[in-house]
């Protein structure tokens, strides 16, 4: 399988008048050709700093890659120019938020928009192949082409989505970074908008991190899953490996227990008692002892390594099968 994307060890901090914030601790994740995984955690374990950072685009002054790698292919990502990274994103690699209001222009119409993506990466292409594509796309996430000419306004959230997705795609990029990309939308749109980016990642053979908090959507629509916990992965397999539940991460555990159980007679959910820690002042060892059950002393002092459990089944914890050894 073709690696697409590698990031090793990544340190990412937010530099504010007040303080630093510590968002990603030594963060690694590989993505190969066609994979779809699924990137989770709590609210501010840095799953949107690890998107932004892939295409370089964490907010200037303030955000600053510490240390690490991030290879995309062969570019080093780090180190390529402004040039290299502009015609890296779409292209290549394209990023939908959660919010799209954050992606469109509201005083452009939405055809206008998706032309202006293959204007950037394709100026060679003639007017009306670009017209045709618009109207491809359009057409390929469910938008009528004559819908064209209109403002973003005249949108209802889930086609806005939808719009959001064309743009994405119509460069056909290779790797798609999808930061929650129906968070804000309702149940139902969001199943949709779930099954079209699916059906598209298949015509495309692109890969796809799909970010979410949600381990339902990432039973049903991924290959792969990460769980990541104050800027680094605590947990990483195939779906099989991670969801049979023979052998977990605490964390992965405590999110288990956090989704509701229809077969079951459980009363109710357990959410995992406390918060992570504060990302400006980390503690030294396992940054999940605070929550953990089955926290001891060599927990706050040391922090774990990987451990792979089984063939490409990775748990960060002093207390998982492999690691248990080094009690
Ligand atoms: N522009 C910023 N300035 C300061 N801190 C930030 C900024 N953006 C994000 N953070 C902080 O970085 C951490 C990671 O945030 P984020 O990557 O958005 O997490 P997630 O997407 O998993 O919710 C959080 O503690 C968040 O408050
Ligand atoms: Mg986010």
């Amino acid at each position: 399988m073709e690696k697409l994307l590698e990031i090793k060890d990544l340190y990412v901090n937010y530099n504010t008048d007040e303080s630093v914030v510590h968002a990603l601790n030594g963060f690694s994740l590989d993505i190969y050709k066609g994979e779809t995984l699924g990137l989770v955690g709590e609210t501010g374990a840095g799953k949107t700093t690890m998107c932004l950072s892939v295409l370089r685009l964490l907010p200037e002054q303030v955000g600053e890659i510490v240390s690490g790698e991030i290879k995309y292919r062969d570019l080093d990502i780090l180190k390529a120019s402004n040039d290299q990274m502009r015609e890296l994103r779409g292209a290549e690699v394209s990023m939908i938020f959660q919010d799209p209001m954050t992606s469109l222009n509201p005083i452009m119409t939405v055809g206008d928009q998706i032309k202006e993506v293959l204007d950037l990466h394709y100026p060679k292409m003639d007017e009306r192949e670009k017209g045709k594509r618009v109207d491809d796309i359009l057409s390929l996430v469910g938008i009528m082409p004559e819908r064209k000419d209109q403002y973003p306004h005249q949108f209802s959230g889930g086609m806005k989505q939808r719009v959001v997705i064309a743009m994405a795609l119509v460069s056909e990029p290779k790797l798609m970074l999808a930061d929650e990309p129906t968070t804000a939308l309702d149940v139902t749109i969001q199943a949709q908008i779930l099954a079209l980016m699916k059906e598209l990642k298949v015509k495309f053979d692109s890969a796809m991190v799909l970010v979410t908090h949600d381990l339902g959507i990432v039973a049903k629509f991924c290959d792969s899953v990460a769980v990541t916990y104050a800027g680094a992965i605590e947990e990483s397999g195939t779906i099989e490996q991670v969801f049979t539940r023979k052998e977990n991460h605490p964390y992965t555990t405590g999110l288990f227990h956090c989704i509701p159980d229809l077969t079951s007679k459980a009363p109710r959910l357990t959410p995992i008692p406390g918060y992570m820690p504060d990302p400006r002042s980390l503690p030294k060892g396992c940054k999940f002892a605070d929550r953990c059950t089955k926290c001891k002393d060599k927990c706050r002092e040391m922090e774990p390594h990987m451990h792979e459990v089984e063939p490409g089944h990775f748990i960060k914890c002093w207390f998982s099968s492999e690691g248990s050894e080094e009690k």
